[in-house]
């Protein structure tokens, strides 16, 4: 019997995936982090390998079970950033050849501008509170744009907590008009939604604001409706 697998309708794509948060060193033993568990960037990697693509999948840090699963992927090549500037390097050096790159990783923001080779002690410290020094990374996702090469695809995430009825559409719209991304996609997130979970809702935007896709459902039907979205806006590049 014959059984039918995913379409092999990104087969001769080469795709670059990141996923899973960054941490940034206080000091040997310290880091600022964040909740992301590259659940989401994975299903889109391990989607796109399913459906043809050859994937290279620079993992932050993950969910380890969820990784270990996708690179057994025959299509798809792990390579391990800890750090914000790791990743943008790792980034970097494959961004050039590639179709399509995902920027589904927790980026941060800043990291701290002094590492400490020693463990930061209280004896040191003076009073009751600490002041971290923090400079701001690079943005990867906005260079990316800036720097792509004809004819690729570049796709970046965005995890907002709407406040004072601002709704996600509105903060996703802005966003997605500042980092000129051919896909942004809006996910809600707060205390109990988005990270560990295995279920999301995301809103594909175009660069210009308007709603390409609505996806939810398990993290890889939301990678497989991003898919979607891509090869659509591909083929009107064409
Ligand atoms: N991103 C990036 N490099 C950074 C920060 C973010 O490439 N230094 C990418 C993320 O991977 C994501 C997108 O930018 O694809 C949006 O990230 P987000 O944190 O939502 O947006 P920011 O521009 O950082 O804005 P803010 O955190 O203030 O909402
Ligand atoms: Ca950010």
């Amino acid at each position: 019997a014959v059984v039918a697998g995913p379409p092999a309708d990104l087969s001769g794509l080469r795709v670059v995936v990141t996923a899973g948060g960054t941490r940034e060193p206080i000091d040997p033993v310290r880091f600022i982090g964040n909740r992301s568990s590259g659940k989401q960037g994975i299903a889109v990697a391990l989607a796109a390998a399913d459906r043809g693509a050859e994937v290279a999948l620079i993992a932050a840090h993950v969910d380890e079970g969820v990784l270990a699963a996708a690179s057994a992927h025959p299509r798809v090549g792990v390579t391990r950033a800890g750090t914000a500037a790791e990743l943008a390097e790792a980034v970097g050096e494959r961004a050039a050849s590639a179709d399509v790159v995902v920027m589904a990783a927790a980026v941060a923001d800043y990291r701290v501008a002094e590492v400490s080779d020693a463990k930061l002690s209280k004896d040191a410290a003076d009073g009751t509170r600490l002041t971290l020094d923090l400079v701001e990374n690079d943005d990867i996702l906005a260079r990316l744009v800036r720097e792509r090469p004809e004819g690729q695809t570049v796709v970046g995430f965005a995890a907002e907590t709407p406040v004072d009825g601002e709704t996600l559409l509105d903060r996703g719209r802005r966003k997605a008009a500042r980092k000129g991304a051919d896909v942004l996609a809006v996910n809600r997130v707060g205390w109990s939604e988005g990270f560990e979970s295995d279920g999301n809702e995301v809103v594909l935007l175009a660069a210009a604001g308007d709603v390409i896709a609505t996806a939810a459902g398990s993290k890889r039907e939301v990678a497989d409706a991003l898919w979607d979205a891509v090869l659509g806006i591909r083929s009107e590049a064409v």
